[in-house]
């Protein structure tokens, strides 16, 4: 690849190509954004980089915005991180240290990060098979609400969130009896962009009332304006304890994340948590204009309208292609299973229609902690609904020639 600009990138024969993983889904305002570009080279001229232990305009301004932001009962910042795991563990040290527990109750098919703990935490064996486990101790596993293809065999009209009911079960007999939170990403990212219901939420939020553990929210995919909200906490309108962000903060690709809590659970000294480059000078005026520009609520319903326009159509593909499962998503956070003609996932099918994709110049990413069968369309959130209606216009031609290729 050689540049990129907006929603697209350009290989070295020019070829253009729509990103659906705005990168790693972290290119909030796509390639190059020139507004973000401009505030890295003000601060750039002032101030690069300083020590974590001093505030610096930039970072400070950067803190007041994201309190602003951020859930009411989040109004602590942590921003001495590197990015998304080191915030979910820094999180979970938070807490731990607060109440003193040490266990985790963490989802199936979750991506949590890779160092060793969060790796061990994350929802995946395959992650772990060539490491050492220890870590692995007090973490216990549960499956998430992932109605399509239930755990628990239930139908979610009247299943009253059987998913939510037998996390007591792990707690009582299968956990270190020691909880302390529970972390999982509100819709799962890496697994298969899973979207529970908001009863869901509410019954989880009782659940970590009953027992007493902190609700750790991963929104490292699914904030900064992904979902069509800033957090997609307020869109299934729950309040985590606390909030762990990284990716879209940077907007243009700045390496910038952050924990937001509430106020006991920021009781741990910063040094106790603290990396070289968290809270970079430069990085934080990135993330300080990125949330000027995603908390626009002009921006946020384009996000919204665009998704809608992309969920109705995969909605009519599903009507029209047998091999397409479930639809589903929120904003654009947007996902659709591929599957074989019994219903089950089809790995081959989903490589084949993602290599077709390529070649016709739609960047599209599969389910890796999930069953690998969910195509993810999750573009910078700057996508028009022209744009919007190429990707889709693209992708419909590039179903007609596999459902031909199929006949
Ligand atoms: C939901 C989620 N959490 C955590 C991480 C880890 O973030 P990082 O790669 O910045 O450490 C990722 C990265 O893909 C993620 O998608």
């Amino acid at each position: 690849m050689e540049y990129g600009k907006g929603i697209y990138l350009y290989d070295d024969k020019g070829k253009e190509y729509i990103d659906c993983a705005a990168a790693t889904f972290n290119l909030s305002l796509g390639y190059s954004h020139q507004e973000v570009i401009e505030a890295v080279t003000q601060q750039a001229q002032n101030l690069i980089h300083i020590t974590s232990s001093y505030m610096s305009e930039s970072v400070g301004r950067l803190v007041e915005k994201l309190i602003e932001v951020t859930p009411k009962s989040l109004t602590k910042i942590h921003l001495k991180v590197s990015g998304g795991s080191t915030a979910n563990e820094g999180a979970i040290k938070m807490v731990q240290h607060y109440n003193k527990k040490t266990g985790l109750i963490s989802l199936f098919r979750s991506h949590v990060g890779q160092t060793i703990y969060t790796m061990n935490a994350s929802g995946l064996a395959f992650r772990r098979q060539h490491f050492n486990g220890l870590s692995n101790s007090g973490i216990t596993h549960v499956p998430p609400a992932y109605c399509y293809r239930c755990f628990y065999n239930q139908d979610k009209s009247n299943c009253n969130m059987l998913c939510v009911e037998r996390i007591k079960d792990f707690i009582e007999y299968a956990s270190n009896g020691n909880i302390s939170a529970m972390i999982l990403e509100p819709i799962l990212g890496n697994g298969d962009n899973i979207v529970p219901p908001k009863e869901y939420f509410v019954k989880l939020r009782a659940l970590a009332d009953k027992y007493g553990f902190a609700l750790i929210f991963d929104e490292i995919q699914t904030g900064i304006g992904r979902t069509g909200h800033m957090f997609a906490s307020q869109h299934f309108g729950v309040e985590p304890d606390v909030l762990t962000i990284a990716k879209g903060l940077g907007g243009t690709g700045f390496q910038i994340a952050a924990i937001a809590s509430r106020e006991e659970y920021s009781e741990m000294d910063g040094h106790h948590h603290s990396f070289t480059y968290g809270s970079n000078s430069l990085a934080a005026a990135a993330g300080l204009k990125t949330l000027e520009i995603v908390s626009e609520p002009a921006f946020l319903s384009n996000v919204k309208n665009v998704g809608d326009y992309i969920m109705t159509r995969l909605k009519a593909f599903k009507l029209k292609y047998s091999f397409i499962g479930d639809v589903r998503g929120v904003g654009l956070m947007i996902g659709f299973e591929v599957n074989n003609e019994k219903g089950e996932p089809s790995l081959a099918l989903t490589k084949e229609i993602q290599k077709t994709a390529f070649e016709n110049g739609l960047i599209m990413r599969t389910s890796r902690y999930g069953f690998g069968n969910t195509l993810k369309i999750r573009p910078a959130l700057i996508m028009t609904t022209k744009e919007a209606k190429k990707l889709c216009d693209i992708l419909e031609y590039v179903l007609d020639q596999i459902q031909v290729s199929h006949a």
